[in-house]
């Protein structure tokens, strides 16, 4: 068959899926722009790589620990430290605590879900380099940072089913409730409480949730 031929079959059938009430005024499909094309499903997942806390979004593969180690040392080592102490001013990924003077949050210590580090690592590391490392070797790092921070033992292996199954040691100092007074209201239009009789407190007082401000504020006192 011509090439003019193919053309003009082509574009008959256009016409024929262009018959129809969601024709907008210029003969084209609404929403259509006249430019650009739909994604194809393969574009689709090259873009779309996020992991959601509870692990949805995880691709499979598998990693343990030891396997983490050996890619640790080569791609993440030089600026994570050895251990996940840090060298120099990069992040430590493993110990450090939450109260003092100088909190020092790592995923050990205030990450509250180990799926986190899945969709981080394989989202941003290695810095220099992100998106080279393979879900196996993502997971080997998962269950290598995990084994770190002493969160699961050194015959762990990291896959979609384990990974979000790991209780993070912060994950229940995490409020999982807006504590907003406010938030939580119903909107009202007829037969509403008395405004006067509402007194709002808040759960976030007395909680150290707020640090105190100092400064004329607290000077003030109700009429
Ligand atoms: C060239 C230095 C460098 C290398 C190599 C590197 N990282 Fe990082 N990493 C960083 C920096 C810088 C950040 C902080 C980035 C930011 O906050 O935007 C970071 C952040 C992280 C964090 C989040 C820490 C936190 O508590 O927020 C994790 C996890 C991590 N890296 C894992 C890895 C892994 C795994 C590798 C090896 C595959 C790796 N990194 C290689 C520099 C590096």
């Amino acid at each position: 068959m011509s090439n003019s031929r193919k053309l003009f079959l082509g574009l008959s059938v256009v016409s024929a899926l262009c018959v129809g009430p969601a024709i907008a005024g210029d003969g084209h499909p609404a929403g259509y722009f006249g430019y650009g094309r739909a994604p194809t499903d393969a574009e689709i997942a090259g873009w779309s790589i996020a992991v959601r806390p509870d692990g949805q979004g995880l691709p499979p593969g598998k990693g343990s620990v030891a396997e983490g180690a050996e890619i640790y040392s080569d791609q993440c080592a030089a600026c994570h430290g050895t251990f996940g102490e840090g060298e120099g001013r990069y992040p430590k990924l493993a110990g450090g605590q939450l109260t003092g003077d100088r909190p020092e949050p790592t995923v050990g210590s205030y990450w509250p879900f180990a799926t986190t580090l899945f969709d981080y690592i394989n989202r941003a590391m290695p810095f220099p380099a992100p998106h080279q490392l393979t879900a196996d070797q993502v997971y080997a790092m998962v269950a290598y940072i995990l084994n770190l921070n002493n969160i699961v033992d050194n015959n762990f292996v990291a896959d979609r089913d384990s990974v979000p199954k790991v209780k993070m040691p912060h994950r229940d100092a995490f409020l999982w409730r807006d504590p907003r007074p406010d938030t939580a209201a119903k909107e009202c239009m007829t037969n509403c409480v008395d405004p006067g009789s509402i007194r709002i407190e808040s759960t976030a007082e007395g909680k150290s949730l707020t640090p105190r401000t100092t400064g004329p504020l607290d000077e003030m006192k109700p009429e």
